[in-house]
């Protein structure tokens, strides 16, 4: 058993936090994650408010266990503020926050009573974050799948470590098993989060199965050395994050094509009138769709249920663990 602050405070069995994941991370996925003692969490990026209001109710009767939602709290996120209201009103036991200004969020979920953990990708925003005091704070870097930072995990959690000042932390980026999650309690952290590990999971995706078969399988083939992290994937999409936040996928024909020509597909994307146009209608075979995950593709052998995912993870790590005092001489 690895208990931590972050187990006993939001009164989980296991270190893990599984990343929301946009609208392909439901209540299949959070609710396995859940069930096996994790902390499952149900993605709201790409929802509408009355999905993702569907898609809360439908969590609290798939688990009687912790869960969480995650918001990603950024001026162009569609119906940003609106996601945050609907998440406040199901009450949900924690909620995730992530990009742009969190305290804003932050401050409002805590007035009404939430569990809130933030993920940051800069020390400049951990040190406000500290200050404004979560319930958990969670170091996101650079390795990590999907959108995230410029800092590379190992050095960025440390130093967030030295300022937490008694706030449970949290690391993601690069972390797929036990090892991962032993290297973070052994420097002082509370627990993990993972999501390339979550995506290659059958729940990931709910019913919607179809390319993300493909791209789970895509995961498994990776060894790590192969992603491209940049904002090549988000000028497809015509999408704006806030500055210094990239994203990170495979590579593929896709990033072949693109990476470093971000100003020739901007011009391509501007004359779409569709929302979305120009990936779908050049992004939607399985070797070049963007394929959201992080260099943690190395560590993933196979797709794995997500309960046997928490069990092994939290196996190894208890097994490294107690095998580490044997370097205290
Ligand atoms: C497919 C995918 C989608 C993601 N979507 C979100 C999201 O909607 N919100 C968010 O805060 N983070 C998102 N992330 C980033 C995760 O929160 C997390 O930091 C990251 O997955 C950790 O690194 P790892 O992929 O190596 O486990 C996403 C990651 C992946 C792989």
């Amino acid at each position: 058993m690895l208990t931590t602050a972050l187990t006993r405070n939001f009164a989980i069995d296991h270190p893990i936090i599984q990343a929301g994941m946009a609208s392909d991370s439901g209540v299949t996925l959070a609710a396995a994650v859940s069930n096996a003692g994790g902390l499952g969490t149900v993605g709201s990026l790409g929802r509408t408010p009355d999905d993702l209001e569907r898609e809360l109710a439908a969590v609290r009767g798939a688990t009687s266990r912790p869960w969480s939602v995650n918001l990603a709290t950024f001026d162009w996120s569609p119906f940003a503020a609106t996601l945050v209201d609907v998440a406040i009103n199901a009450r949900p036991p924690v909620v995730t926050l992530s990009f742009g200004d969190t305290i804003p969020a932050l401050e409002k979920c805590r007035a009404a009573g939430l569990q809130v953990a933030v993920q940051v990708q800069t020390f400049e925003t951990a040190q406000a974050v500290v200050a404004a005091r979560p319930s958990a704070i969670i170091v996101q870097g650079n390795e990590a799948g999907g959108h995230t930072g410029l800092r590379g995990t190992l050095s960025f959690a440390a130093q967030v470590l030295e300022i937490a000042d008694g706030i449970p932390v949290v690391i993601a980026g690069g972390i797929a098993g036990g090892r991962g999650l032993a290297a973070a309690l052994a420097m002082g952290a509370s627990g993990v989060l993972m999501g390339t590990r979550f995506k290659a999971t059958p729940e990931f995706g709910g019913p919607r199965t179809g390319h993300l078969e493909a791209q789970r399988h895509a995961i498994v083939a990776n060894d790590g050395d192969h992603t491209v992290g940049s904002t090549t994937a988000d000028v497809a999409l015509g999408m704006r994050w806030p500055e210094g936040i990239i994203s990170r996928v495979l590579a593929n024909r896709f990033t072949e094509e693109w990476h470093g020509r971000e100003e020739a597909l901007r011009a391509e994307v501007a004359v779409q009138t569709q929302p979305f146009g120009w990936t779908s209608a050049h992004n939607n075979r399985p070797e070049n769709m963007l394929n959201w995950a992080g260099e943690s593709s190395g560590l993933v052998h196979e797709i794995l249920p997500a309960a046997e995912v928490v069990r092994r993870t939290v196996a190894e790590a208890e097994a490294l663990l107690r095998g580490v005092g044997g370097v205290l001489g």
